[in-house]
């Protein structure tokens, strides 16, 4: 049975929650398979504002289940609270959630270390989110990591964070001269935070597997975006996971023959939080009108967005990577009220002119974007419920954007409800 990606193509906040959502209402069930509650994804649903950071979207719709993959690195502080939250909200939790055992905590540890870091880093610093994922990602690679299943006994747990802490509090004290962590206080907090969590936790390969074999349709999340990716995006400019559609496999314990097709999500201009190269920026006061008009602010840690125009080299190299079947196009109307767009067509890097960003992501600083211009719209998008009735510059554009791309588009978000929506094609199709 059908299960699908929905993967960002660019540097994250493409607006994937939005799409999530809206396509959450023909699936059963919702999977997240990398990340933590470095992600937000902003949901308005009857004018009212969700921010979720670890647990899917999907969870906001009362039938359907979501699951927190083996992948994720989860900060059992935050998810313990977004699930008091959306329980005190009205949103029904138990029996609907479940995260799976394999999935690494982050620890106390892992945030400070996280912070000593980048500090020391000063001018070099990567401009990360501080919530200890990287810390957390090197541990797991290091077979170091506390995982959520160790919750269920205490025992486990106590040996793996006394063991972990042996180093972890000699560097804290002797390297960044911070006071050292105490076993007991950290078994305290956990413990707290276990009650919340145990009732979700689950065999969730197992779960996902069983629903596709009973003919129910999944939706692997991603979260972040394709040039985050730590192997395929602009490393060391990246988080520390796969954030490529291929990891879904991976991130969530199904094999790829199970996957049937990826919904790349688009966003119609270029946003980037945090330090790394970004050709199309623009600084003045075309990046402040995109920032502004498409509120490109952090959902998360609430940091202004770098923003810019369209790369589509860029995006040409995220839909290979992923190997995406069709397009979600995020936010054409930030664009609106513009006389003309540009769009960056091609780069000239090294002398040479190419289609698509370099795969030595230490090469894209040295890409200079080569611009076309398109004609502007001045009409609202939001309430046209089809294509049709899109002003024809914005039609123009959009056929454009695919003739670059050479990938339909399936999906147009014309704003942030659920109801701007305009379905092009069929996006899940039996691949
Ligand atoms: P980390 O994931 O906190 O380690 O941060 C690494 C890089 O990824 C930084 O540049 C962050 O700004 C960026 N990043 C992490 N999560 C997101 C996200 O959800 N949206 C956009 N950028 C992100």
């Amino acid at each position: 049975m059908p299960a699908y990606v929905v993967v960002g193509t660019q540097w994250g906040d493409e607006g994937k929650g939005k799409i999530v959502d809206f396509l959450t209402e023909r699936v059963d069930i919702v999977a997240r398979y990398q990340g933590g509650n470095n992600a937000g994804h902003t949901v308005v649903i009857s004018g009212e504002e969700y921010i979720l950071h670890l647990v899917p979207s999907g969870i906001l719709h009362p039938d359907k289940v979501c699951v927190v993959g083996n992948g994720t690195v989860i900060d059992a502080e935050i998810l313990a609270q977004e699930i008091a939250d959306l329980e005190r909200r009205g949103t029904e939790v138990a029996g609907r959630l479940f995260i799976s055992e394999n999935a690494h905590l982050i620890m106390p540890y892992h945030k400070l270390f996280e912070k000593m870091q980048e500090e020391m880093k000063g001018a070099n610093k990567l401009g990360t989110t501080l919530r200890g994922i990287g810390p957390a990602y090197t541990d797991k690679a290091d077979r170091a990591g506390i995982r959520a299943g160790d919750l269920l006994d205490e025992t486990v747990f106590r040996s793996k964070l006394e063991s972990n802490l042996k180093l972890k509090n000699a560097i804290i004290t002797k390297v960044f001269g911070q006071p050292a962590l105490k076993v007991d206080e950290i078994i305290a907090q956990y413990e707290a935070y276990a009650e919340r969590l145990i009732e979700c936790l689950a065999d969730t390969s197992l779960i996902l597997n069983e629903a596709l074999d009973a003919g129910k349709m999944v939706l692997f999340e991603g979260a972040q975006g394709t040039m985050l990716d730590v192997d395929q995006g602009t490393y060391p400019y990246v988080t520390s996971s796969n954030t490529v559609a291929g990891a879904a496999c991976a991130g969530t314990g199904v094999g790829p023959t199970r996957i049937n097709g990826v919904i790349a999500v688009v966003k119609a201009y270029t946003t980037r939080v945090g330090a790394g190269p970004f050709p199309t920026e623009q600084g003045g006061e075309v990046g402040e009108r995109l920032r502004e008009k498409g509120h490109e602010y952090g959902a998360t840690t609430g940091r202004p967005r770098r923003c810019g125009w369209f790369d589509a080299p860029l995006v040409r190299r995220s839909l290979l990577l992923n190997g995406a079947t069709s397009i979600a196009l995020t936010k054409p109307d930030v664009l609106g009220g513009m006389d003309s767009i540009k769009v960056c067509v091609m780069y000239r890097c090294n002398g040479a002119e190419v289609r698509c960003s370099p795969e030595n992501a230490g090469l894209l600083g040295q890409c200079e974007p080569i611009y076309e211009e398109v004609d502007g719209w001045a009409e609202d998008l939001s309430s046209c419920s089809n294509f049709e009735q899109m002003p024809p510059a914005a039609q123009q554009y959009f056929r454009y954007l695919e003739d670059l791309l050479d990938c339909p588009i399936s999906i147009i978000s014309t704003g942030a409800a659920r109801d701007n929506t305009v379905v092009l094609r069929e996006p899940f199709f039996e691949g």
